[in-house]
């Protein structure tokens, strides 16, 4: 290892360390203001679900944080393929911010897939962010899921700005952005993820209507 790659390494260990310790006190708060709301009997159901999208959140980035360290490890599990689903699309509103965006979910059967959880909703989150941000200020995205030939199939949409036909290869490329805050890393995560689990995905469309990506995934 060159002296060059070691420094990178002392560098990568210590920003990862800082990142963790400061990940566990927004963990430990989420998890006092819960018990809290718990206590007190507040019954709020939208204080609950951003409450656990912040802890699932949290355990994403701890796990990114860990392959920091052993680059791209997988810990496949067994999941219910609609859960998976519809957890991704709860954490992602997140993203829709001050836009008028109107969700529609409907994942018409369900199956076991056998995935990395975490890594799993990063690749949707991925996928719904970019639908979000496609969005100017008004749009409509849809999750579209079915189990049909051994195989679950999610289609997800958004009537936002479409992709160029010259650019539908490219936008799976690292590096490729057309944000001024992105870094194009997205889309190639997905891509690498999924396919490294025998999945698929493509963008299938992309037209002033619709724009819509596909993911493939085999099932149990
Ligand atoms: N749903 C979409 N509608 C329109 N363009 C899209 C969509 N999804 C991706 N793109 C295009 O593909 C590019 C690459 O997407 P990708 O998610 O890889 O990177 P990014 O969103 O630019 O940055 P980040 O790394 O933060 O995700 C985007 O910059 C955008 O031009
Ligand atoms: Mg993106």
């Amino acid at each position: 290892m060159t002296e060059t790659q070691q420094d990178l390494n002392t560098q990568i260990r210590q920003v990862s360390h800082e990142i963790r310790n400061h990940l566990s006190i927004c963990d430990m708060y989420s998890q006092i203001l819960k018990k809290h709301i718990e206590k007190e009997g507040l019954k709020n159901d939208s204080i609950n679900n951003a409450l656990n999208c912040i802890q699932k959140s949290i355990q994403i980035i701890s796990t990114n944080v860990l392959d920091l360290k052993s680059i791209n490890s997988n810990h496949p599990q067994i999941l219910d393929f609609k859960n998976t689903v519809i957890k991704s699309v709860e954490m992602s509103k997140a993203y829709i911010s001050d836009k008028n965006i109107e969700f529609d979910t409907f994942i018409k059967n369900s199956a076991n897939i056998n995935v990395d959880e975490n890594r799993f909703i990063s690749c949707i989150i991925n996928i719904i962010k970019n639908g979000i941000e496609a969005i100017d200020i008004k749009g409509k995205i849809s999750i579209i899921g079915e189990v049909k030939e051994g195989a679950a199939i999610l289609k997800i949409s958004n009537n936002g700005k479409p992709i160029p036909p010259n650019k539908r290869e490219e936008i799976f490329k690292q590096g490729y952005t057309t944000k001024q805050s992105g870094s194009g890393l997205g889309l190639h995560i997905c891509k690498k993820y999924l396919e490294s689990q025998n999945a698929t995905i493509s963008l299938t469309k992309s037209t002033k209507s619709e724009t819509r990506f596909e993911i493939t995934i085999p099932i149990c």
